[in-house]
């Protein structure tokens, strides 16, 4: 796998697209900042130094990207000792708090998977409004680690969970989504939906029972997330 460095960037999945048709595939782009990076609904991705920014460039055949990317990534933080969550689509939040998140777009018929995680930077290094809702490894684990050693990991790990089944992978997605039997609230756009999470059906929409009817939720974001019977503690 071919590795791209950089210490500035705008974003690593722009430089992807940009460059779409000379890149080796597959290859990572890691940065140490992004000026503009982006995360989902056009919204800003702030970059401070020290936090995990990269993206993987590759074709692919396997399961849905939305159900395998955060299980690769739950299954690399476990192994350094830390049991997250994944937010409905594909946010990964640990006790409630959003230490990661996920982009996936499509180009040239390749799909770039785009990932950045709170790692060794702190959340008083974010812009306020994301401070209380954030947390990174440092401040769990109280240790820093290497960043392209992590971004490797993540990505071989999500190359060989192609070959799995896509039940396997979803059965896995769900015991890690946050929320199963709780209530939540939907942000679609100007719209907001309350209702109750039933699960997500086998394309990974939210199966969302709204005032004893369920709904499917194809897009949105999870706005709240209230008591639950699933733990998200270690
Ligand atoms: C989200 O939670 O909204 C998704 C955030 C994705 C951020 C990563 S950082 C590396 C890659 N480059 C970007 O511009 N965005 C993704």
């Amino acid at each position: 796998m071919k590795i791209y460095r950089f210490s500035q960037i705008d974003s690593t999945n722009d430089f992807i697209r940009k460059n779409i048709n000379k890149i080796e595939i597959p290859s990572i782009v890691i940065a140490k900042t992004q000026e503009k990076g982006r995360g989902r609904f056009g919204r800003l991705w702030a970059s401070p130094v020290g936090g995990l920014y990269f993206s993987l460039v590759t074709e692919w055949k396997g399961p849905p990207l939305p159900f395998i990317v955060p299980v690769a990534i739950s299954d690399i933080l476990s192994g350094v000792g830390v049991n997250v969550s994944i937010r409905w689509p594909n946010d990964i939040f640990f006790k409630k708090k959003k230490l990661g998140g996920i982009l996936i777009e499509a180009a040239s018929g390749k799909m770039i998977i785009g990932i950045g995680i709170n790692v060794n930077n702190r959340v008083e290094n974010l812009p306020e409004v994301l401070r209380e809702k954030s947390i990174s490894l440092i401040e769990i684990k109280e240790q820093q680690y290497i960043l392209e050693e992590m971004a490797l990991k993540i990505s071989n790990k999500i190359l060989k969970l192609q070959y799995s089944k896509r039940e396997n992978i979803l059965s896995r997605y769900i015991k890690k989504l946050e929320g199963i039997g709780g209530k939540c609230e939907i942000q679609q756009g100007t719209k907001l939906i309350k209702g109750t999470i039933e699960g997500v059906d086998i394309n990974g929409r939210l199966i969302l029972i709204v005032n004893g009817k369920k709904n499917i939720i194809h897009s949105g974001a999870v706005k709240r997330l209230g008591a639950s019977r699933v733990s998200t503690d270690p």
